[in-house]
């Protein structure tokens, strides 16, 4: 056994990546594995320990000075950070072997491909990290091998795609990307790129858990080196230090936790919706306008993440007019509110870390899906999970007030929302069992961390 060896974890700088991977980080920790979790941000800063001893954090630069807006144009952005990662790796790689801990292998987010011929090129093994499901890994899989053509138009079109022991997607189930290539060429291409050279990838990992995605796993296995490790949730920050750095996006530092709790705990069980959109999504003012009105007309009360630069959406007099029925902050502790008994649904914007969080707590779920994986994410949540519902759009994408109400009243109160809540209590239960000491999530790390003794 080789005491203490090292791996490079390296996520792509947002934090739905961000989180999942240092989650993976603390796990592998846990485990006996040295880890440095290279992190790039806005502001580099010199390395530091973080609260769990085997865990260096190494800021390093995303490319832009000091005043340069860095996200004006997603191709720059790309190039930017990947100059600066193929710069800074060689010394952090020199440096570890010269302190006698040199790293064995290179844990690297999904979205930058490239790494694998970096790992590859100092001998190390590259181990890619998928955030998202393997549902929509293998569409993109399909798109890049030609098998699957991306519909020009979003709407218009009915049943469009079938996969392994899922139900039939249409245009909306799809990733958005793929119905609107021609407003976002940019990053479809930087999704699509995730699996150019997956062929050659030395482990895959993902952040799902065997019987979530059970018949289309064993389609991935035979083709690639597959560890499923998730959810990488129950869980809370990596470290006090990173979970405040508003480098990264995190805002845990703004969250009014005790504002949240003793709201919290002053209402019945099952009684209240928690809506968050996550980190990214921006609602067009009448959207925000649309689901204010819905959430007030439904009568339940409310918990609503909206973020510092949303909060001139909301409407003027709102937070009067809700008075205790509705409580407005700009971050939650997501984790914590979800786990709590007051919580009888969560409506969010089905992004998968969000996903993977509300069905670890067995909380039920109003899917209205942005963009990027999210609607596919939503499709699992309705019709295989069957957690919760979707709202249904507009044509336009636009979501009306009534649609917010009757989902609300759906989950929350209908019959289909008991059936809703023994479900989610089903999958918390087998999300719980996956990374239980034995489960096929531990076993899977187990088997990693083996690789590296
Ligand atoms: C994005 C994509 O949407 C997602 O689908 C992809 O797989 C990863 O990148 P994001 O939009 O931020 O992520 O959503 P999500 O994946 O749900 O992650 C949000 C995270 O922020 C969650 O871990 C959630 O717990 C946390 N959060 C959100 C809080 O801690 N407090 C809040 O108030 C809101």
């Amino acid at each position: 056994m080789r005491e203490g060896s090292h791996l490079i974890v390296l996520p792509f700088p947002g934090q739905g990546h961000i989180t999942p991977m240092s989650q993976f980080c603390k796990r592998l920790a846990s485990k006996g594995l040295k880890l440095t979790l290279v992190l790039v941000s806005d502001k580099p800063s010199p390395p530091y320990k973080t609260e769990h001893d085997s865990i260096t954090v190494f800021p390093i630069s995303n490319g832009f000075q000091e005043g340069e807006e860095p996200l004006q144009d997603l191709d720059d952005y790309m190039e930017r950070v990947e100059t600066s990662i193929k710069n800074t790796l060689p010394k952090l790689i020199e440096d570890m072997k010269q302190s006698g801990n040199p790293p064995r292998a290179i844990v690297y987010d999904s979205t930058m491909p490239w790494l694998l011929d970096v790992a590859h090129s100092y001998g190390l093994s590259g181990a890619a990290f998928f955030t998202q499901p393997w549902l929509v890994t293998a569409i993109y899989y399909h798109v890049f091998k030609g098998s699957f053509s991306v519909p020009s138009t979003k709407y218009g079109h009915s049943t469009l795609a079938s996969f392994p022991s899922f139900p039939m997607l249409n245009a909306n189930d799809l990733p958005s990307f793929l119905c609107e290539s021609s407003s976002y060429p940019n990053i479809l291409r930087i999704v699509v790129d995730q699996v150019s050279n997956i062929d050659r990838v030395d482990i895959v990992l993902c952040n799902t858990f065997d019987k979530l995605e059970e018949k289309l796993l064993k389609w991935v296995q035979s083709l690639w080196p597959v560890l499923n490790i998730g959810p990488t949730v129950p869980s809370m920050y990596l470290d006090k230090r990173l979970s405040e750095d508003k480098n990264y996006g995190f805002s845990l530092f703004n969250a009014k936790v005790a504002e949240c709790m003793e709201w919290l705990n002053s209402k019945q069980p099952n009684s209240v919706v928690y809506i968050s959109f996550g980190s990214l999504v921006i609602l067009k003012e009448d959207q925000m306008l649309e689901l204010a009105a819905g959430l007030k007309q439904s009568g339940c009360f409310f918990l609503w993440v909206v973020r510092e630069t949303e909060t001139d959406k909301i409407p003027r007099n709102y937070v009067e007019e809700i008075g205790e029925k509705g409580l407005i902050v700009s971050w939650s502790p997501q984790l914590d509110v979800l786990a709590h008994k007051s919580i009888g649904c969560f409506l969010t914007h089905c992004g998968w870390n969000s996903m993977l969080e509300g069905l670890s707590l067995g909380v039920p779920m109003i899917g209205m899906p942005h963009w990027t994986d999210q609607p596919t994410n939503a499709k699992f949540m309705e019709d295989v999970w069957k957690v919760g519902v979707r709202v249904k759009a507009e044509d336009d994408g636009f979501v009306r007030r009534e649609e917010i109400v009757r989902s609300v009243g759906e989950v929350m109160e209908g019959e289909k929302g008991k059936e809703i809540r023994k479900n989610a209590e089903k999958w918390k239960v087998l999300a719980q069992e996956a990374v239980s000491e034995g489960g096929s999530s531990d076993k899977s790390i187990n088997e990693f961390v083996s690789m590296f003794y």
